[in-house]
């Protein structure tokens, strides 16, 4: 069994199954971004997140298209800027020339859009999504509130809500809250607003010889929740991965979430 197969996934709504660690590519551009995302596929990424406000859809897909793999193997998550609110389609084409794909398995609107475009711009995702250039919608950075709207709106809430999510930041309401909804929260920036120094998480990783940074991605896993994270050094590509071979105790689950209080 590869590695990628052996990484748990969550059914989204419309039976899109997504990966439950992706690699986010933020900042990751050019050759250094090419070779990032190389060595994420190489290590067992089945999942990208990419975004048109990165700037490196087109890296993204050329490395998609000389990986060996095929389009169905890889999950691509892009976003629509809140900028572009109102040229949806247009903007939803030049990512997919970009990634050199027909489709993308999850469009995210970035942020939410000025007041007037929230209910619009959502409608056209909708649109989108079932003119079959899009497997599957969500939104990112919004508030409960604002997923309300939608909802009430059109009848249909995001799959996703990719936010930030990090030991620091854990909100069990507000996880919650989304799962009444239907709605998958997918944690971003996990390691960046983390003490990876911390104790707690520094007594964990030594309990399971690990890192602390696998303790924090494999708690995101022991939540189920979804999460991106991002590295341009190999062996953390590597390593931020390679979360599969140990699990943590409910006391251990409860301990690093409790670094948020
Ligand atoms: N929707 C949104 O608004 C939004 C916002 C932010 C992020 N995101 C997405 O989420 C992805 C992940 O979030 P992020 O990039 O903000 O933060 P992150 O993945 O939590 O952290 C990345 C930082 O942590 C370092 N790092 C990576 N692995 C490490 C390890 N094992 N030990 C110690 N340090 C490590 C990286 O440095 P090196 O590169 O030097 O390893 C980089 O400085 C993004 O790339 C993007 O795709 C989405």
């Amino acid at each position: 069994m590869t590695e990628a197969a052996a990484v748990p996934a969550v059914d989204l709504p419309g039976g899109v199954r997504m990966p439950m660690i992706g690699f986010g590519t933020w900042l990751l551009r050019g050759r250094e971004g090419r070779e990032a995302v190389r060595a994420a596929l190489a290590a067992g990424y089945r999942h990208i997140d990419t975004a048109t406000m990165y700037g490196n859809e087109a890296d993204v897909g050329h490395v998609l298209a000389s990986s060996g793999l095929a389009r169905d193997e890889v999950f691509i998550t892009t976003k629509l800027p809140p900028g572009k609110a109102g040229r949806e389609r247009a903007t939803l084409a030049a990512s997919l020339r970009a990634l050199g794909t027909d489709y993308v398995d999850l469009w995210l609107l970035h942020w939410p859009p000025p007041e007037r475009l929230l209910i619009p711009a959502w409608q056209e995702f909708l649109t989108l999504r079932d003119a079959g250039r899009v497997r599957a919608v969500g939104v990112s950075n919004y508030s409960l509130a604002q997923i309300d709207r939608l909802i009430k709106a059109t009848g249909e809430a995001p799959v996703v809500n990719q936010i930030t999510w990090s030991p620091g930041r854990y909100n069990a309401a507000l996880l919650a809250g989304h799962r009444e909804r239907g709605v998958a929260v997918e944690g971003y920036s996990p390691l960046k607003r983390t003490n990876l120094a911390s104790p707690v998480l520094t007594e964990i990783a030594a309990a399971h010889g690990v890192t602390a940074a696998q303790v924090v991605l494999r708690w995101n896993l022991e939540l189920g929740v979804p999460v991106l994270v991002k590295s341009a050094q190999p062996e953390r590509i590597a390593a931020n991965i390679d979360v599969l071979r140990f699990s943590l105790t409910p006391d251990e689950v409860a301990e690093v979430s409790a670094l948020s209080r």
